[in-house]
């Protein structure tokens, strides 16, 4: 058993004088590639982490909801009935997730228990999105409701979106989702197809925070969305999925000089579904080199066109590129602070790890966190 995994049981029986009925787990991911191209409709292919939150429960016969969260020491307390949004809090997602499932029609049975987690917050690895999915687990176990990962991603994602208020896309709630241990998750962010794509043998996936977070990412991400929309109506799509790279070449031109930054926008977007597409063909042939040369031309591009890379990420990336063993790295996430992520030679990632995490330190004067992680299942009953 994990740490947590004793810790959310033993905090539990304190409380409750029982053992839980159920424990539910729900991962962080990082994603290797395809970023911003999730609410472009177009693809991604991160990994469910090692990192989770765990809740341990048992079920109410009433409809009354108690989440008690071993991080903070704060109780989430709500009934079923006449939900109503409170001010800005991680309870604002359990309560947003009981909503979206009521509203999908769902009938919910109320449940009382303990959460913990080791999702760094606001760090890039989506701590919302694994609460979001550990609730949903919680409720889809005591309601007896179907589990079908992609519909319960896009619940998550709704109460989000629409009562939390974060515009996100689809990827971080699929993964977090639907993740298969040891494998990334090739996601096709239209129909939600996905097929799990195994990790090349010998190869570590690092996750590199910057101990930087910038607040006004959402708005941010926001303009982004509206500028990727304004690309999208100029080539007549829905979607900027549906433009190729050899229709940005026919037209980007005509593109660059009716607006320069619209083009830019549109043209990580049209070339990162490319360069996923072309990684998911790397890993399954085991071709790290080849997948780590497309992570290093996928931060490029965020970088330099669709601009959302930072100092501390662009630092961070090019200190992973100059160590002996790495394949490829890219920053991870929506950016402008936050995580990078490298792929490594596994028999070098110690190694890599240390001394990425000195050199960054002396250059920055900041004190990152590299994890050597492990990918892992997507939301699940453990017990
Ligand atoms: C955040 C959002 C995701 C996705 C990424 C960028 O993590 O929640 O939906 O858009 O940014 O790829």
């Amino acid at each position: 058993m994990t740490d947590l995994h004793t810790q959310v049981i033993t905090a539990f029986t304190e409380q409750y004088g029982e053992p839980p009925a159920v424990v539910v787990r729900a991962p962080g991911r990082v994603n290797l590639i395809g970023e911003h191209t999730d609410y472009n409709d177009g693809f991604v292919m991160p990994l469910a982490i090692d990192r989770a939150f765990w809740l341990a429960l048992r079920p109410r016969d009433d409809n009354h909801v108690s989440v008690r969260s071993l991080n903070v020491n704060e109780t989430a307390l709500f009934t079923l009935t006449g939900l109503h949004k409170g001010s800005e809090s991680w309870g604002e997602y359990v309560k947003g997730v009981a909503w979206a499932l009521q509203e999908a029609g769902h009938t919910l049975s109320g449940f009382e228990g303990v959460l913990i987690s080791d999702v760094p917050m606001g760090a890039g690895l989506s701590s919302s999105a694994a609460l979001e999915l550990a609730i949903a687990r919680a409720f889809a176990e005591v309601s007896k409701l179907d589990w079908n990962p992609a519909a319960m991603a896009l619940l998550a994602q709704k109460a989000e979106n629409e009562w939390v208020g974060m515009n996100c896309g689809i990827m971080d709630q699929m993964i977090s989702a639907a993740g298969q241990a040891g494998h990334a998750l090739f996601i096709d962010c239209r129909s939600l197809a996905h097929e799990s794509v195994p990790l090349p043998r010998g190869t570590a996936v690092v996750i590199l925070d910057t101990a930087t977070r910038r607040g006004l990412v959402d708005s941010a991400y926001n303009e982004r969305r509206t500028q990727c929309e304004a690309a999208a109506e100029f080539f007549g799509v829905s979607a900027l999925r549906d433009v190729s790279v050899a229709d940005l070449e026919a037209r980007g031109s005509e593109l660059e000089t009716y607006d320069p930054l619209i083009y830019r926008r549109a043209k990580h977007i049209i070339t990162e579904n490319e360069r996923v597409r072309q990684s998911k063909n790397g890993l399954r042939a085991g071709d790290a080199r080849r997948v780590g040369q497309l992570m290093d031309a996928s931060h490029v591009s965020l970088r330099d066109d669709f601009q959302v890379s930072s100092e501390a990420l662009d630092t961070m990336v090019w200190l992973a590129r100059q160590q002996d063993g790495c394949w490829g790295a890219r920053m991870t996430g929506a950016g402008f602070g936050g995580c990078a992520v490298a792929l490594v030679q596994a028999d070098k990632a110690a190694k890599f790890a240390d001394k990425v995490t000195r050199m960054y330190t002396k250059q920055m004067e900041l004190e990152p966190a590299v994890y050597i992680c492990e990918a892992t299942d997507g939301a699940a009953v453990i017990i």
